[in-house]
């Protein structure tokens, strides 16, 4: 149900949370918006057994605190592949390896184990021949790019020069994305008031402010296709072709300190609708326009855990009890769920039948769940099994208290699901999930990623700036 065509929008799932909520919880909230594609930052064992047979694509991260003995030894990178990729495939969807987390700019001092990693890391999946299937990718900051305006004449840090060119080598040689953590609003809140901020949140500029680049005259309508042009170029400095470029962090934060004006919901709301129809649109940047921007926002849940300023804790589109911070529909439809999540409470597979029956008769009795339909005689009554009942009872307590602090446990028989359980046992009508996808997949046409070449104009120094002031210069 989750197969989309064409360029997708995905989330982070960072987990520096105090209530950590469980990893069935977090997949149910996936399923329950549609949200197809995941990045994780590390392998997560439960997170992962949670996101097996749901069609949900993975990308799992090497953390930078492990990426030392990867980088010194293959059998350490082998050992890596086969307890956190091969034990999962193919029933967990993992598609690429994130190595690291912004290496370059966050701990340069392992920058020279980056390669060696990569390389020990493809090895291994070279070896069981799963390279095919998973691809291996380093996520990078912008600010590796120091001058990213006008994206014609971007560079990379000449600092970085030979870790780069090995990076885009190994990129190309294995058919991977280079992995972009691009944020408009640090580019919007560093600018000092240069940046419209409709420029940042893909607002439509008034004409005498457009963002022109002076060399190739393409005009930019937001700041994200600037960062993601500004990259392609630099990859094209070194002459290479061919890496598409994936985002693989952007988002903007709903609070922040009184310092952070810019960290609103209603600019969150703002950014991160915008965004997913941009991305959905299927459009590269203007200097790549047949190559779709693949989008993973940042983040999925609030990380209250995080240390810095109040927006670090800020960025997610959930709390982390699963209420939506503002709305957002992941699909681009227009239809947002809003705050009601379509989360419901079931019986487990195999539960233990006393504890089942235990369970069941708790919920409609002290729980004072509305057990009539399930009664004989009544529309829920068939199928007859204790497992369907149970999970029409548990269902029906769930949804009336979990507001109220009511869990859906019930001595362990019971399980969050995106599946309503009285539309699977009772095969009504089609699903909301199934009439949604049906929406999704005529509004997403199927992307054709032709490769267009690059030509590089003469390189020049110009000023970036709105038209605006360009006049006047
Ligand atoms: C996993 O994702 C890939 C890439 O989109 C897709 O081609 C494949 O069908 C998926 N596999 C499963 C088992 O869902
Ligand atoms: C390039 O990177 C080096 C090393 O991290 C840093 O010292 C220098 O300031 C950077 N240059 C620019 C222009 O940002
Ligand atoms: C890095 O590469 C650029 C472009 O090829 C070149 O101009 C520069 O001298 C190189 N810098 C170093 C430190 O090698
Ligand atoms: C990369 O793509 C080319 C062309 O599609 C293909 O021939 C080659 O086998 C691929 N290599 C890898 C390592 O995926
Ligand atoms: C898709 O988005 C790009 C960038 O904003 C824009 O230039 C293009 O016109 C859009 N295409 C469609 C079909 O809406
Ligand atoms: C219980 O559910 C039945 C239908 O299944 C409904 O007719 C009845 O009004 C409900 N009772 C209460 C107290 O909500
Ligand atoms: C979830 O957490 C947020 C923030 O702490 C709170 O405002 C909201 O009421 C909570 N929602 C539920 C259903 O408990």
């Amino acid at each position: 149900m989750l197969n989309y065509a064409g360029a997708f929008v995905g989330v982070n799932i960072g987990s520096d949370i105090y209530d950590l909520p469980s990893a069935a919880y977090v997949v149910a909230i996936l399923k329950a918006h549609q949200i197809g594609h995941v990045r994780l930052y590390n392998a997560n064992a439960h997170m992962l057994e949670a996101l097996s047979n749901t069609g949900i694509e993975v990308i799992v991260g090497v953390p930078n605190e492990q990426l030392l003995r990867i980088g010194r030894s293959p059998s350490v990178a082998a050992a890596w592949i086969n307890n956190n990729v091969i034990s999962y495939i193919p029933s967990t969807n993992i598609t690429a390896i994130a190595v690291g987390s912004q290496v370059l700019t966050t701990i340069p001092k392992i920058a020279p184990v980056l390669i060696p990693a990569m390389n020990y890391l493809h090895n291994a999946l070279v070896a069981a021949n799963l390279n095919f299937r998973v691809k291996i990718s380093a996520p990078q900051s912008m600010d590796i790019i120091p001058r990213p305006f006008p994206p014609s004449t971007a560079a990379f840090n000449s600092s970085w020069n030979s870790t780069i060119y090995q990076l885009l080598q190994f990129l190309r040689n294995t058919n991977s994305s280079y992995m972009l953590n691009a944020y408009p609003y640090y580019g919007y809140t560093k600018g000092d008031g240069i940046f419209p901020i409709e420029y940042a949140l893909f607002r439509s500029l008034p004409s005498v402010k457009q963002i022109v680049d002076p060399n190739t005259l393409f005009h930019y309508n937001s700041m994200f296709d600037a960062m993601v042009d500004a990259t392609y170029y630099s990859i094209a400095a070194f002459n290479f072709d061919n890496i598409p470029v994936i985002v693989t962090e952007t988002g903007w934060p709903s609070f922040g300190g009184a310092d952070e004006p810019d960290a609103t919901a209603e600019n969150a709301e703002s950014y991160n609708t915008n965004l997913i129809r941009r991305v959905l649109n299927d459009s590269g940047p203007p200097s790549q326009p047949k190559i779709a921007i693949n989008t993973y926002i940042y983040e999925l849940l609030n990380e209250d855990k995080r240390d810095g300023p109040t927006s670090v804790k800020n960025w997610g589109v959930f709390y982390s009890n699963g209420s939506t911070v503002y709305p957002l529909s992941f699909s681009g439809s227009g239809q947002s769920t809003g705050n009601s999540l379509a989360v419901f409470c079931v019986a487990k597979d195999g539960a233990d039948t006393d504890k089942l029956q235990a369970g069941l008769n708790w919920a409609c009795g002290q729980g004072q769940a509305n057990c009539t339909a399930i009664q004989a005689g009544r529309p829920c009554f068939l199928p007859n099994n204790l497992k369907s009942h149970a999970s029409y009872a548990y269902n029906d307590y769930y949804q009336k208290m979990h507001n109220a602090g009511g869990t859906c446990d019930f001595d362990g028989t019971a399980m969050v699901t995106a599946e309503d359980p009285t539309q699977i046992s009772f095969q009504f009508v089609p699903t909301f999930f199934q009439v949604m996808d049906h929406v999704y997949m005529q509004e997403v046409p199927t992307h054709q990623a032709a490769l267009d070449g690059v030509h590089l104009r003469q390189k020049q120094l110009h000023l970036w700036v709105p038209l605006e002031q360009a006049q006047t210069f």
